[in-house]
């Protein structure tokens, strides 16, 4: 097993990740966040899968446990379910010193988290991120939200967990497409901090064997989000090929899914950065090899005028303008605020990558 831990202004927790964990969710939880009663938060396709072994692992550890699942996939992350948590959390009378587990993806980790952070004005919170990119991305640094009908995320906190539990046996019953979308963020982390990482993935596939590039992972992440917890620098660095990525993602309604978006943004993005030299000759060509591998896409469906006019609503743009991350070597980014309408100027030189 192997640990890394996450500093916040609040609060420290560890996360831990290893083959097997679910096991020992009940005593990391006991140990990490105490408390007599949980929620465990789940969706339909995962607790069946994975609820039991969770469920008994709380149990042998003495706590009370109580389930609420909700239909799988990203239209369940909205103010509706989030309300039916809460009161099913209410209506089985948990108090503040009682926690939530969240056993599941994305999804399920930021709506639990943010049920967490809003009943009786928060209470404890222990992460299992089932999939690859909960894993090594939203299970950690206290991002929490639902989606409203004007944009994704929209509603949201800071809530940061007790502990979270990566069992890496949960991965094996994930589809090829959602391990390749996690996989997207994999070689985001390498492409803005680790060559090494980059090198690694690169050199074989990890499903097999993925605790390694998850800790790199999850290391990273934690650097950043230790240094700028609520997002007001540093932390966009993350969206390395995000923006052009969301607008692939909202173009097609959501028929592809983020992980390929960011794949096609992180490809754009460096296409362009070669063309101006601000990344060396031939890094275009090692990313695309990266994402093949990991049968991620580089092109887009779209045109360049509408992927950039896209952009326009993506909430990463503040008044000053947008934040366009860019590649100066494999393992180092760099953040440049932008206007927005130099947006469609910069990426010119990669018009190749659009229809
Ligand atoms: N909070 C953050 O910092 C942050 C960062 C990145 C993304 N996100 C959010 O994360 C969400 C995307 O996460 P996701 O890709 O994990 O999506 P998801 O939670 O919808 O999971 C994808 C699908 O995989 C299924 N699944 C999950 N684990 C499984 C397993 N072990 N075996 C079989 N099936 C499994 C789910 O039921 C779902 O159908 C988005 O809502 C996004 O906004 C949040």
């Amino acid at each position: 097993m192997q640990k890394v831990m996450v500093c916040a202004t609040k609060s420290e927790y560890f996360v831990h990740i290893g083959k097997g964990l679910l096991s020992d969710l009940g005593n990391i939880s006991k140990d990490a966040a105490g408390g007599n009663k949980v929620m465990l938060i789940s969706d339909d396709r995962v607790f069946p899968l994975w609820g039991e072994v969770a469920v008994k692992s709380l149990k042998d550890a003495g706590y009370e446990v109580f389930t609420f699942t909700f239909p799988n996939g990203e239209q369940s992350k909205t103010p509706e379910t989030l309300i039916e948590i809460l009161n099913s959390i209410a209506q089985y009378n948990l108090h503040r010193d009682d926690i939530i587990v969240a056993l599941g993806g994305g999804v399920v980790g930021d709506i639990s988290g943010l049920a967490a952070a809003l009943y009786q004005r928060g209470i404890g919170f222990v992460s299992v991120p089932t999939t690859l990119l909960a894993m090594v991305d939203s299970s950690v640094g206290g991002k929490t939200a639902v989606d409203l009908p004007c944009g994704k995320n929209l509603c949201g906190a800071f809530w940061q967990p007790k502990a979270v539990v990566c069992d890496t046996n949960t991965l094996s019953t994930l589809t090829d497409e959602i391990f390749a979308c996690g996989m997207a963020e994999v070689i985001k982390y390498g492409m803005i901090d680790s060559k090494e990482l980059f090198d690694d993935i690169c050199k074989n596939d990890i499903r097999s064997c993925p605790e390694d590039a998850i800790k790199k992972c999850v290391e990273i992440k934690a650097k950043i989000v230790n240094e700028d917890e609520f997002d007001t620098g540093i932390r966009a660095i993350l969206n390395f090929g995000h923006t052009l990525g969301h607008s692939v993602e909202m173009l097609s309604d959501f028929s592809i899914p983020h992980g390929e978006g960011v794949a096609i943004g992180m490809s754009a993005v460096t296409l362009a950065c070669e063309k101006k030299g601000i990344c060396p000759v031939g890094t275009h060509e090692v990313l695309v090899d990266a994402l093949k591998m990991y049968s991620l896409p580089y092109t887009s469906p779209f045109s360049l005028n509408a992927v950039c006019e896209h952009c326009k609503g993506d909430k990463k743009m503040s008044g000053k303008g947008l934040s366009l991350i860019t590649i100066e070597e494999i393992g180092n980014a760099k953040i440049h605020t932008i206007p927005f309408e130099n947006l469609l100027e910069f990426m010119e030189d990669a018009r190749e990558v659009f229809a």
